[in-house]
């Protein structure tokens, strides 16, 4: 054991947590004490990924090796504590790009083991999960969750801190990569959700979108036949030489995607007969849906924790949020961690028992 396990207080008040996230293309650091926010550093690649309308992994990767040493001193300063105060250094392993996960990986791993500060492996979607945490600290499960990420969209039921239920998930494409298709189909550039959203402020949900959203699969929903029918409207008037007012198509677009995941969600609440619903991922992050999510928990008395817009997108803090939990159940990674580009919801939403750590085991090789 690289660390002193002596030391080791998992039930430690409010202990001070270092995160990192590198898992595309935004290299992030922050510093929680319990579940408030001490700081919160992003350096993005955006711009420059926004060149070749996709992220393009190696510039992702490059730009992290550039990054991340700085953000990370920027956090740490910027939070007004030493490297000494950080009781464990929380990094994402997993999922995303797979170069740009291992700079965080790797970066965390030399820092834990040259402070001797236990290392905890975070997925990045139970961090998006775990934001909610930081908005609201007196949070407690249980509660419903919106998870509408880039890769996931799924409405969870959260039993505990660490146990999930999937009460429905989308049958194909998660929200994100359908905001994210349909910004190129209309000629937006990337990353495509924040794009639509500004776009659809001009215009009128006035299209007609397939109804197929709405209707049965339980919790689940599909998106696949709703980008189908925005390309087939935005192709079928190309070819016809007709105009369209991208506007309408993006507001149209934006309403079907985003109804169904309130409708559905206020429903998981009330039928799980749960008050509080919480949401987390970069859609999360789109003004109406949040409008529109609380307008829907208004009308049924339920409470809605929402991360600030910044807590919805990739950041650290969430990382460390989810850090914290596993902190305190005492899961600990070793230094053989390594990244992992893609993890199953189930698997993500699993979390591993900890056998508690012995003294005795390695030694401690102070
Ligand atoms: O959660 P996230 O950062 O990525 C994953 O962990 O997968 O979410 C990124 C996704 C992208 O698809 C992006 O277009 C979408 O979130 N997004 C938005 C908005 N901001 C980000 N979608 C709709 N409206 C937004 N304002
Ligand atoms: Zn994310």
């Amino acid at each position: 054991m690289y660390y002193s396990l002596e030391k080791l207080d998992t039930k430690k008040k409010d202990p001070i947590i270092l995160g990192i996230e590198s898992s595309c293309d935004e290299t992030a650091a922050a510093v929680i004490q319990g579940r408030k926010i001490l700081s919160d550093e992003i350096a993005s690649s955006a711009n420059v990924q926004a060149l070749f309308g996709g992220v393009v992994p190696e510039i992702a990767s490059r730009a992290h090796t550039d990054a991340v040493a700085q953000v990370v001193k920027n956090a740490v300063e910027k939070a007004g504590i030493t490297y000494d105060d950080i009781d464990g250094v929380a990094v994402t392993y997993g999922a995303g790009l797979l170069g740009a996960l291992l700079v965080g990986v790797s970066f965390a791993k030399a820092f834990a083991y040259a402070l001797k500060k236990p290392l905890i492996a975070v997925d990045h979607i139970r961090g998006h999960l775990a934001a909610a945490y930081l908005d609201c600290p007196t949070l407690q499960p249980p509660f419903i969750t919106l998870l509408a990420s880039g890769g996931h969209t799924a409405i969870l039921y959260a039993k505990s801190e660490e146990e999930f239920e999937i009460l429905g998930a989308t049958l194909d494409d998660a929200a994100g990569e359908a905001f994210d298709k349909v910004a190129r189909v209309l000629g937006l550039p990337y990353p495509g959700g924040p794009h639509v959203e500004r776009c659809a402020k001009e215009g009128a949900a006035n299209i007609p979108m397939p109804k197929m959203l709405k209707g049965g699969g339980g919790y689940n929903f599909s998106y696949s036949g709703l980008k189908t029918a925005v390309i087939n409207y935005c192709h079928t008037k190309e070819q016809k030489g007709e105009t369209f007012e991208k506007a309408d198509v993006a507001a149209s677009f934006q309403s079907a995607a985003v109804d169904v995941l309130v409708e559905k969600t206020v429903e998981a609440a009330l039928e799980k007969g749960v008050n509080t619903i919480t949401a987390g991922g970069g859609v999360a992050a789109n003004g109406y849906l949040r409008e529109e999510l609380k307008k829907a928990c208004e009308k049924k008395g339920l409470k809605l924790v929402l991360p600030e817009k910044r807590y919805c997108t990739d950041n650290a803090a969430m990382i460390a949020s989810e850090g914290l939990i596993q902190y305190r159940l005492g899961n600990f990674a070793d230094l053989s961690l390594t990244a992992r580009a893609s993890i199953p919801l189930s698997a993500t939403l699993k979390t591993v028992q900890p056998k508690p750590p012995k003294k005795t085991v390695g030694g401690n090789r102070e």
